[in-house]
């Protein structure tokens, strides 16, 4: 039991996750499932992204969802921004944060984004020059930051590095990505330590993916290590569409559930997130890796089997039957 304390959600399946699907979700669809996740108590959402409409379709009508949106007061909207274009869009829309994004791999910032790192930093700096002139929060997403599916791990030196050279520029949060879940908990514990220690007034986002099932034991690890800051997708969808193999984030109701039962003081509506989680098969045409919406809650309890003729449950009866 971890008392009462505060943990920030942070949710992403408007960006991480319809990103990635092949089907559009209407801007009116998306705009509707974004006002019930206001509601929720989230920290933060990640609306969408500024990015080349031809890199990501999917959210090509950016600047109506943001226009379109209610906002909620303690509810930070924040949108992924890879370039200036993206964020004098951004900007023209009222956002409260901008998620600068580069990999800390070089491949898959090539991949992604279409240029070097160093070409991605210097874009970022003259992004974070003008944003600094505004009331608007930057964070800056490193991608990769745990391991990358084209070269493999990735020194947490180098991740550090990174890190210091945006808190250098001004900014006010970091968000670690493990961009294809290839973080595991030991790594992850050790990453986060060195972290908080060394950027100690910076705010720190951890954001899993559960390509290979290890999300949740990985937030284990990072809590453990005193983060508090975490994003996540409805329904555990998610992914990169540049990144080889990559799926899902770690599902939010999961994650909520989890860090409840644990004591955990999310502000998160679990039972409002379950039944808008329900309604996403309906907008991307298939089926949402989420277990939590399958099983239910741990305490959402069965009928006992109705008993047979015999007096055993019927299920026992028909395994002896056959
Ligand atoms: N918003 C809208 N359009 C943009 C844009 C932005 N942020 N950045 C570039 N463009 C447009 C340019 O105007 C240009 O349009 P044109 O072909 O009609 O002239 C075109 O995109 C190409 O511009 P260029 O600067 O050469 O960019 P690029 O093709 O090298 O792409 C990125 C670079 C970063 C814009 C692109 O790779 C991208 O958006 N990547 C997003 C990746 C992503 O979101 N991944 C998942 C999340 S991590
Ligand atoms: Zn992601």
């Amino acid at each position: 039991m971890s008392g009462s304390k505060r943990i920030y959600i942070q949710e992403v399946a408007t960006r991480d996750g319809f990103q990635n699907e092949a089907q559009f979700v209407d801007t009116d669809a998306k705009i509707a499932l974004i006002d019930r996740l206001s509601a929720c108590g989230y920290a933060k959402i990640e609306v969408t992204s500024f990015t080349s409409p031809k890199a990501i379709p999917a959210l090509r009508d950016a600047e109506a969802v943001m226009h379109g949106i209610a906002r909620h007061d303690g509810v930070v909207y924040t949108v992924l921004v890879p370039n200036i274009n993206g964020a004098e869009r951004a900007l023209s829309c009222g956002v409260n944060e901008v998620n600068l994004v580069m990999s800390v791999s070089e491949s898959h910032n090539r991949t992604n984004l279409r240029m070097s790192r160093e070409q991605s930093f210097a874009q970022l700096r003259d992004v974070i020059s003008v944003v600094k002139q505004t009331n608007v929060a930057i964070n800056v997403s490193l991608s990769t930051a745990m391991g990358c599916p084209m070269e493999g791990d990735i020194a947490q030196a180098e991740v550090l590095d990174w890190m210091q050279r945006f808190a250098d520029l001004g900014v006010h949060g970091v968000t670690l990505c493990d961009t294809t879940g290839m973080a595991f908990p030991s790594q992850v514990g050790a990453l986060c330590a060195a972290a908080t220690k060394r950027f100690s007034t910076l705010e720190l986002t951890l954001h899993f993916h559960n390509t290979r099932g290890m999300a949740l034991a990985n937030t284990l690890a990072a809590l453990d290590a005193g983060i508090d800051r975490f994003d996540a997708s409805l329904g555990g969808l998610g992914g990169c569409p540049y990144a080889p193999g990559a799926t899902g984030n770690v599902c939010t109701e999961e994650l909520v559930h989890m860090l409840e039962l644990d004591g955990y003081d999310t502000r998160v509506d679990l039972t409002a997130l379950l039944s808008a989680s329900a309604l996403l098969p309906s907008l991307i045409g298939h089926d949402v890796p989420s277990q939590l919406l399958k099983a239910g809650q741990r305490l959402d309890l069965h009928a006992i089997p109705c008993a047979s003729s015999d007096g055993l449950p019927e299920q026992r009866a028909f395994a002896e039957k056959a």
